[in-house]
């Protein structure tokens, strides 16, 4: 229920806390001012937060049943990144605040026993409340300044229409399997539509040249992930996702370019993002080429696991395979033993 005062809606608070007199006495201290829901069990409380797009300010308790107050903040933050989160905790040890920065989720830490009816407290509040509005609209135009750039590297690759969108959407399937923070999400969710950006400074009668290229051609088209890699280090607020063009052509085995780089010298974005790419080539039509049907993908991606991919990304890459159904257990299991007796 939305509740207003003439006609100026006031900003939704949640409070998330399984001991209910706390619940109560911050919903009768902030309801003339803000539309309060409580919610004294964590896992309800994501399903509330999923299902109401209104919510600013969340304050949460840390030691609760089900689920951490971290916990609980670190799901939050996946959905909607530009919620502003408090802690509010009877248990402020140093791992706790030392695990919360890491993760980048909370804007404010409060001690228990918190005095709900002090002016501080409200005046926190407002300040949330605006420092979430802040954060929606920088949110906004850093999206749309990056849609913009992604636009731009698929209409210059013409044939590969959407490439970047499909190669960001499999990124992050597969990201998804590894322990993530929000933020560590948010730098693949965006480096990944920007993996091609080097493409931009490419010459289009080499990029879109329909015949064989000269070995010098290859070698400027080759030349698009440090080329991406510095365009975007030349922009302070997009350095962080510099290495997902920088490396997604390197391979674990050295092969890869342009550096050359070895296993774990190569960053678990940019392997992330170069598996994604190499499926999403495999998997579309392109004028020189069918798209190849999923059991095929499957086999050359096994293949070269370990050498073009690190073999924990090929293992994430293929428990997306069998929960989103494109092939069954069984199907993959026929394909491994091929390609191992191949081997
Ligand atoms: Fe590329
Ligand atoms: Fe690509």
């Amino acid at each position: 229920m939305v509740m207003s005062k003439g006609n100026v809606k006031k900003p939704k608070l949640m409070f998330v806390d399984d001991e209910v007199e706390n619940l109560d006495s911050f919903t009768m201290h902030m309801e003339d001012d803000f539309d309060v829901v409580t919610c004294s069990d964590p896992l309800k409380a994501l399903d509330v937060f999923k299902a109401d797009e209104n919510i600013s300010l969340v304050l949460i308790d840390q030691v609760m049943p089900n689920m951490t107050g971290l916990e609980l903040a670190t799901e939050i933050k996946k959905l909607k990144r530009y919620t502003t989160m408090i802690m509010v905790t009877g248990n402020a040890t140093k791992e706790l605040a030392i695990e919360s920065i890491r993760k980048k989720v909370f804007w404010e830490f409060l001690e228990k026993p918190v005095d709900f009816s002090s002016n501080f407290m409200k005046q926190l509040m407002y300040t949330g409340v605006q420092e979430h509005y802040l954060q929606k609209a920088s949110h906004g135009f850093r999206k749309g300044a990056v849609q913009l750039l992604a636009n731009l590297i698929d209409d210059k690759d013409g044939h590969t229409h959407r490439h970047s969108y499909r190669v960001q959407s499999w990124s992050m399937k597969i990201a998804k399997k590894f322990e993530l923070t929000p933020h560590e999400l948010m730098i693949i969710e965006e480096g990944a539509l920007l993996h091609d950006i080097g493409k931009i400074s490419i010459p289009d009668d080499i990029l879109k040249k329909p015949g064989r290229l000269s070995q010098l051609e290859r070698k400027i088209i080759m030349s698009h992930p440090a080329r991406g890699g510095d365009l975007l280090e030349s922009v302070e607020e997009l350095k962080d996702l510099a290495p997902m063009a920088r490396f997604h052509h390197e391979r674990p085995d050295g092969t890869g370019y342009p550096l050359g780089l070895k296993g774990e010298e190569i960053p678990l974005p940019s392997s992330i993002v170069a598996l994604a790419d190499f499926y999403e080539a495999l998997s579309s039509k392109r004028p020189y080429k069918d798209p190849w049907p999923m059991h095929a993908i499957v086999e050359e991606i096994l293949r070269v696991s370990g050498k073009q991919f690190p073999e924990d990304v090929v293992h994430a890459f293929m428990q997306v395979i069998l929960e989103e159904g494109h092939l069954a257990p069984s199907e993959l299991e026929e394909i491994k033993k091929s390609v191992s007796e191949a081997a």
